[in-house]
């Protein structure tokens, strides 16, 4: 089957993550989608700059339009940001007859309800799911995974930027200003970080949050919203002394007179999860009353991410053109003529390191037969406790913490250890994950 071709508008952060993304899994993304996805075209203010993705195996231009009027371009991805004139581009080529991704919240959230009639008169899919949360496929998420439930509530960290510089001033104490600029040169501002500062840019995305959680129209204009710019180093500090955490959260919930839209810093309990979301990090609460709360987390902004979800967008549109439309997504995944042949990983295979819990009698040269046994079958050992004995019993409980290493490697080992006088117990083993990868 042919390829889908994709028109590019904007070659910055996010515009160059997609093409890195669609390049670097185009394999796999094939599988998925039942056909290969190629740029054709992609337009860019400065076609000399160096940028941080190949651009050779496609046209670019200056100018944006010739890509919404070229007519080898399938599917349009909008990626250059502000209002007036991606309004005019998307909707130029909506009445091009072209499917429509974009990453633009202030797009959506204020002109949405006039491009969305715009596409379903021309029948062509607007699809935005990097405009909310970077790559957490949150709208699929509240849209159909959620679409069982009468949704009570969103609560969100939503702006990556301001969550950033929240978390720096805190951590290392660093000025708002300098960790702001930080955040604009690892690409999570806006092209004009007052957005991030301000709020504006969460009251984008809660805008669109809102509409797709409750079913209403989007009100960009009616969103309460404070930014970041008041706060200081004390103001989050003393707010930590006293149990909180201070994050920039937007909140859409139902009360009793209808819906609150809100946008502005908040002091949550350090013990709740969405306190702990950090850095660039975004994580949205969604209260469903079926569901109950779940917790979606995930990077927020930066070029990959965002291309994920832009990519995702994509892989939906190729589906919905090139399949059987009553079986668009495959039940899989992965086009059911793709689906590959791995091996699966034996559990003798599986890498981990494990907390060990031994029962020993307590006497001389114990310890050292057992780390003499880690260590010849190459087991580092990270930490070792010996514990008292419970009650009056001359066996004593020791727990050793261990690097990672092959679960072979310490099905040996526990052999070995259980079979030593000395251990009066098998030996408890669990497994340690750091996720810090
Ligand atoms: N400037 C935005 C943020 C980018 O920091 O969250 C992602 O929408």
């Amino acid at each position: 089957m042919k390829p889908v071709r994709v028109g590019l508008l904007g070659l910055g952060t996010v515009g160059c993550g997609t093409v890195n993304v669609l390049a670097r899994n185009a394999g796999e993304i094939t599988r998925r989608a039942g056909r290969a996805i190629e740029i054709e075209m992609a337009a860019t203010r400065d076609l000399s700059r160096s940028r941080g993705c190949d651009t050779t195996e496609f046209q670019l231009v200056q100018d944006p339009m010739e890509v919404v009027e070229n007519p080898r371009v399938d599917v349009v991805v909008e990626l250059i940001g502000g209002e007036q004139r991606a309004k005019a581009l998307m909707l130029r080529a909506i009445n091009n007859h072209k499917h429509v991704v974009t990453a633009n919240k202030a797009l959506i959230a204020v002109h949405g309800n006039e491009i969305f009639a715009a596409a379903q008169t021309k029948n062509v899919m607007v699809a935005f799911e990097a405009a909310v949360g970077g790559g957490i496929s949150i709208i699929k998420t509240i849209r159909e995974g959620l679409a069982g439930n009468r949704i009570e509530q969103i609560a969100g960290i939503i702006n990556g930027t301001a969550n950033y510089v929240l978390t720096g001033m805190r951590d290392q104490g660093r000025e708002f200003a300098e960790v702001l600029a930080d955040a604009q040169r690892l690409g999570y501002a806006e092209a004009n970080p007052s957005l991030d500062v301000n709020g504006v840019d969460a009251a984008h995305k809660l805008t669109i949050l809102a509409a797709i959680a409750f079913g209403i129209p989007l009100q960009f204009d009616k969103v309460y919203t404070e930014g970041i710019g008041q706060l200081t180093r004390g103001d989050i500090k003393y707010g930590c002394e006293l149990g909180y955490q201070i994050k920039h959260l937007g909140i859409a919930r139902r009360n009793g007179n209808g819906i609150e839209m809100r946008v502005h810093p908040t002091l949550i309990p350090k013990r709740r999860l969405i306190a702990n979301v950090d850095g660039v990090m975004n994580a949205i609460l969604v209260a469903g009353d079926a569901v109950g709360p779940t917790l979606h987390y995930g990077a927020g902004a930066g070029a990959d991410p965002t291309a994920s979800a832009v990519v995702a967008d994509i892989v939906d549109v190729v589906r919905a053109l090139t399949t059987d439309p009553e079986n668009r997504v495959p039940h899989l995944a992965f086009q059911p003529g793709a689906l590959a042949s791995v091996d699966i990983v034996a559990p003798d295979m599986f890498e981990t390191a494990y907390f060990l819990s031994l029962t020993a009698v307590d006497k001389p040269g114990v310890l050292a037969d057992v780390t003499r046994i880690l260590g010849d079958l190459e087991i580092s050992i990270e930490a070792i406790l010996q514990k008292e004995p419970p009650g009056n019993e001359n066996t004593v409980p020791v727990i050793i913490l261990t690097q990672r290493t092959r679960e072979r490697h310490m099905n040996q080992a526990v052999s070995k250890i259980e079979a030593l006088d000395a251990i009066t117990r098998p030996v408890k083993r669990i497994r340690v994950e750091h996720f810090n990868d």
